[in-house]
């Protein structure tokens, strides 16, 4: 039987640049960028690498603007982009919804307060002259009592608001929350449930890693596109400067509420202490 428009055929083996079918929205220093490089390693997934920040500042540019920054998929691969600011941008659920109703949404979230440190460590490395973390997130001469919660460090953790805006638009089986402390000590774990989730086959498995002793975390062997065992960069894994422990101590019992909510709206105990 001869195929009536065979063009068409051919058509569909060219690769074509698509609007994401998913997104990691966030949250930032929760393990983003290990969900994505692992990710990213199944045949029927392609993922921009840098973060396209559409929703949040290239708004205005268009869909058109999006789409030419994804990667060229084939026929049946899906398309993943990350940028961990959309999960705590006022505006970024509803456009999300506007563009795709569809969308499955990642989230990778870590302990608050271990997860504000390591923001915290990642504004240090950029710049020295910051206070020290004790005095960023208290409130002056508070002496670790009055949290300042209009340190952004300290908003992002607070998960539990942040979900319920996404919740207006989107339904909770359509968002995977992965847990940032899994994701470190068994990714291939973590990967399973995220390929469940995305509809894909189980291909990326423990086989694909390998624990670095040196730098502290599980690496990539050598895979598809890189000849070489890899972890991930430098600025991934950093060592965090000490906290003061009373200060910690404040931080947990601040976020425990908030916390216990994000367990009840999620159905998830991440077991934050
Ligand atoms: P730290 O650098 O504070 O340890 P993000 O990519 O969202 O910025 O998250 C960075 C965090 O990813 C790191 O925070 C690190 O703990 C975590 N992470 C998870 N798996 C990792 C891996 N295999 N290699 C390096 N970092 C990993």
């Amino acid at each position: 039987r001869t195929p009536q428009y065979p063009f068409l055929r051919h058509q569909s083996l060219q690769p074509v640049r698509k609007l994401p079918d998913a997104l990691v929205i966030g949250v930032k220093k929760g393990g983003t960028r290990a969900l994505l490089e692992f990710i990213r390693l199944h045949p029927d997934v392609r993922a921009a690498g840098s973060e396209i920040h559409f929703f949040d500042r290239h708004y205005p540019k268009g869909y058109h603007w999006y789409r030419k920054h994804m990667p060229p998929t084939l026929e049946g691969q899906i398309t993943i982009e990350k940028t961990p600011s959309y999960f705590v941008i006022r505006e970024v659920p509803q456009r999300v919804y506007e563009m795709n109703p569809a969308m499955k949404i990642l989230v990778v979230v870590r302990d608050p307060v271990t997860r504000a440190i390591s923001d915290y460590t990642q504004v240090v490395s950029k710049n020295t002259t910051i206070p020290k973390f004790e005095d960023l997130a208290f409130k002056n001469g508070s002496q670790f009592g009055l949290v300042d919660t209009t340190w952004i460090p300290i908003r992002i953790g607070v998960y539990v608001r942040h979900l319920e805006r996404w919740l207006h638009y989107f339904p909770l089986k359509q968002i995977h929350f992965v847990s940032g402390e899994r994701l470190i000590v068994d990714p291939a774990a973590e990967i399973a449930n995220v390929q469940d989730f995305l509809g894909l086959k189980r291909v990326i498995t423990e086989k694909h890693f390998y624990f670095n002793t040196t730098k502290g975390f599980h690496c990539l062997k050598k895979s598809e596109g890189h000849s070489s065992p890899h972890c991930l960069g430098k600025t991934k894994g950093r060592n965090h400067p000490p906290i003061d422990s009373a200060a910690i101590e404040r931080l947990r019992e601040f976020y425990r509420p908030f916390n216990v909510r994000f367990y009840q709206v999620t159905g998830i105990n991440f077991g934050w202490p």
